[in-house]
């Protein structure tokens, strides 16, 4: 008996601020003209000050759990991907596990940045596989913002924040997960970099948030191109699965010309690829499972599907899945969870966080340490 990770839920949860590329364009020298025909991207999300990546997540959770008809209470494994950590340790997993009322199993993250979900999808597969856990939960959420250089227009465009999570259910039948492909080119590691997160600045000076990216955007771009179309091609070819039968590719959005060089290469009808960049950039982790939150709502996803996952991200990473859809498309039921209110327009927060890096005695009045 073979067992399989079938999909029983998903649901995602998105900063409600919105910035748009004119609202950029007012701080840095860059055009909405510019940022749609390089990128494909209109706007961004940018959450609240005080709103932690396990606060996205665990909205992201709890509509999930609800779709799949699930509570927390249910579950055996968790695994969250981020490159954003609320800290360091404990892992943001174990804050979303204790909120959830998870009471067993284990509780992790995972760290591929922009391949993150789709990583953290394999780890949670295997262990469904190996029949360590029968239920899991899988999230992607990213807290981008507070460490953008929203100074430098290389990058400040490109990302948003954000959050989604699926919840996966031991099965016999053949769906869910049917093949995958992980990669790293560490050759590349250096061609995208956030210098002052991590060890490598601790007591040097450099405040934490305080950041430089380290981004050779072409040389990434072709990277990726070639990591996510191979592993397109590799997976594909082990299930002896023309192109032609994919029926969505819910691949990373990290710009609209790198998903058409893929479609081209994979030989994939830009038809068949989701694309939602032009609503939120790229939200890391957090991309693909809203990507794929949003296929179903909009009825994208037909059941007994077959989807193409693909992804990039830092390492230089990438990978791609195959995952065929079980009978069901739509939810169990749903969870109207927000957070509160914010009311500050995207671009105080911005500007506050902009401030706050320049004059750090004008943080928040609270210790960062509570
Ligand atoms: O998930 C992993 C995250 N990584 C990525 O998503 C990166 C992948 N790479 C890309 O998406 C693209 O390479 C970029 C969107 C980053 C850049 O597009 P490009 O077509 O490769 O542009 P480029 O880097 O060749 O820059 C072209 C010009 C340059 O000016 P000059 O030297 O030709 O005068 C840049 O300085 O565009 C300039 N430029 C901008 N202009 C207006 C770069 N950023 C901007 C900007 N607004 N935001």
């Amino acid at each position: 008996m073979i067992l399989r990770s079938q999909v029983a839920g998903c649901g995602a949860y998105l900063p409600e601020r919105v910035i748009t590329n004119r609202e950029l364009a007012g701080r840095l020298d860059t055009s909405d003209e510019w940022i749609r025909q390089r990128t494909g991207i209109g706007e961004r999300r940018v959450a609240a000050p005080g709103e932690l990546t396990s606060d996205l997540a665990l909205r992201a959770a709890e509509r999930a759990l609800a779709s799949a008809g699930m509570n927390g209470s249910d579950l055996d494994l968790l695994v969250l991907a981020t490159a954003t950590p609320d800290n360091t340790f404990p892992a943001t997993a174990a804050k979303v596990q204790a909120r959830l009322g998870m009471v067993r199993g284990a509780a992790f993250d995972v760290q591929a940045v922009c391949a993150g979900f789709i990583f953290a999808l394999s780890v949670a597969d295997n262990a469904l596989r190996l029949g360590q856990a029968r239920t899991a939960l899988v999230i992607g959420a990213e807290l981008i913002s507070p460490f953008m250089d929203w100074s430098d227009r290389d990058v400040a465009v490109l990302f948003g924040d954000g959050a989604a999570a699926v919840v996966l259910e031991a099965s016999e039948r053949e769906e869910g997960v049917l093949a995958e492909k992980l990669g790293c080119y560490g050759d590349a590691r250096e061609i995208l970099r956030v210098q002052g997160m991590g060890g490598r600045y601790a007591n040097r000076g450099v405040l934490y948030g305080i950041t430089r990216w380290q981004f050779e955007g072409q040389e990434i771009f072709k990277r990726a191109v070639q990591g996510m179309s191979g592993a397109c091609e590799d997976t594909l070819t082990r299930l002896n699965v023309k192109p032609q039968d994919v029926d969505l590719v819910v691949p990373h959005q990290a710009n609209l010309r790198i998903l058409e060089a893929v479609a081209k290469r994979a030989h994939l009808p830009m038809e068949r690829v989701y694309v939602n960049i032009q609503r939120y950039g790229n939200m890391s982790a957090a991309t693909v499972p809203v990507a794929l939150c949003e296929a179903l709502e909009e009825q994208r996803v037909r059941p007994g599907a077959l989807l193409l996952m693909p992804g990039f991200g830092g390492g230089l990473s990438y990978c791609a899945h195959v995952v065929r859809w079980g009978s069901r498309t739509t939810p169990l039921k749903s969870s109207a969870v927000e957070l509160p209110p914010n009311e500050r327009p995207a671009l105080q927060i911005i500007r506050e966080c902009l401030e706050r890096k320049t004059r750090p005695s004008a943080a928040a009045p609270t210790t960062p340490f509570a």
